[in-house]
């Protein structure tokens, strides 16, 4: 089996599919890999490392780096490819990413076309099996820790409480919304800082990891949700529901130095929870860290967010609505994803080929396309609507 490992060539994109270390257990497993030159730079994984770990290394220009797409059984990426790429793809083979299949298409489509079996690694279930494949929880977390390194670097305020014999500086305030894998972190960087923590959610199930955590449960008077209910996911609120979420969650964010907000609907837009009108009343020099930004919804849980930009507001709140925040923590967030995506060629590799099942739980829900045909339900519907 062949498997190739493109450098990822979207801007911003430091990542890369699989690490040498990777790179060599499935070198071990049989499987030979090829590695475009330059892959791994910018997570300081060199060329040599992939070398060394069995991989052969292609210099990328035009008609090797096609070569690379067109002779792969299987193309480990991070981000969807280009359509041009996706065409060279050879029939029977499979793509294992962050496809994004709801927001892209035509590449779907292309994929089913060429009868590429894609693998959306985001659309990973949530049960205990597959944890180990779950890229959004392994980049997540690393998202949490770095929106909150972010924070403290822009805060005029120190997050820890210091008595010094020039006075007592008081401990930062920090409002964590949405306290799923991301959020979980980001409580647990901040209070390691020496932060106040508090966080929400609409899930009830999370009152309990946020205490266990050290930090303050913020109660509100709205409808919680049962996670036996949704799968671990939060659904989508009713616009008076969020409207009244908001507005009971104001005095809250206006009394934070910091915000973080993490808040996602699996599948959607993210939920408006901070409007522009309470960013006016938020503090001088208050951060806050969009983690729910969305370029093609244009803004995040906040109003003002500009997705991709930090931005300051005229009553001087910094709005850092930075795409990608795994990538700025490339070795770490590469290595965690190269796991997963190694945990998932294991569990559909069979005397060294690819056999996909389509009514084993974790396959029917990854898998986007096979043999020719959309398989997977929910993009179905999405793209068939
Ligand atoms: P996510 O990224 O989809 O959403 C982030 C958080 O925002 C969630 O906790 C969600 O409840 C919350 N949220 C949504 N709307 C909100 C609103 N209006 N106000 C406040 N909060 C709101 O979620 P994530 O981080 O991917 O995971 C959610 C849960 O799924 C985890 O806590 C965990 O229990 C479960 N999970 C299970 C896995 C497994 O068993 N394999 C793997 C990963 C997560």
């Amino acid at each position: 089996m062949k498997l190739a490992v493109p450098k990822q060539t979207d801007q911003d994109e430091t990542r890369v599919a699989l690490t040498a270390q990777a790179v060599k257990k499935l070198v071990g497993m049989g499987v030979q890999v090829v590695v475009e030159s330059d892959a791994g730079l910018a997570a300081h994984i060199d060329d040599e490392a992939y070398t060394k770990a069995g991989a052969s290394v292609v210099h990328r220009d035009g008609e090797a780096t096609k070569q690379v797409w067109a002779e792969a059984d299987v193309v480990a990426v991070i981000n969807p490819p280009s359509e041009s790429q996706a065409a060279a793809m050879k029939s029977g083979s499979m793509l294992v990413g962050m496809l994004a299949p709801l927001a892209n298409e035509a590449l779907i489509r292309k994929l089913s076309e060429n009868k590429v079996t894609a693998v959306s690694l985001e659309f990973i279930p949530r049960i205990s099996r597959a944890q180990a494949m779950d890229v959004l929880s392994s980049q997540a977390n690393i998202g949490g820790y770095k929106a909150v390194l972010l924070a403290a670097d822009k805060c005029p305020k120190m997050f820890p409480m210091m008595i010094t014999a020039a006075g007592t500086i008081a401990p930062a305030k920090v409002f964590v919304i949405g306290v799923g894998v991301a959020g979980l972190q980001a409580i647990a960087t901040a209070k390691r800082l020496g932060a106040i923590v508090e966080a929400y959610d609409v899930r009830a199930v999370t009152k309990e990891q946020v205490l266990s955590l050290g930090a303050r449960f913020v109660e509100l008077p709205t409808a919680a949700q049962d996670d036996a209910a949704t799968g671990g996911y939060a659904k989508e609120q009713t616009d008076e529901e969020r409207q009244k979420q908001a507005e009971l969650m104001a005095k809250h964010v206006t009394g934070a130095d910091v915000v973080i907000t993490t808040a996602a609907i699996f599948g959607k837009a993210p939920p408006l929870l901070v409007p522009a009108d309470v960013v006016k009343d938020m503090r001088e020099g208050a951060i806050l860290v969009d983690m729910a930004a969305d370029k093609a919804v244009g803004r995040g849980n906040c109003e003002l967010t500009r997705p991709g930009e930090v931005t300051v507001t005229d009553n001087d709140v910094t709005i850092i609505g930075t795409l990608n925040l795994p990538g700025l923590v490339p070795g770490d967030a590469s290595s965690v994803y190269a796991n997963n995506v190694l945990n998932f060629l294991k569990e559909v590799m069979e005397d060294g080929q690819i056999k996909i099942d389509l009514t084993d739980e974790i396959q029917k829900g990854a898998v986007i396309t096979h043999d020719g045909l959309l398989v997977n339900e929910m993009v179905k519907e999405k793209l068939e609507s």
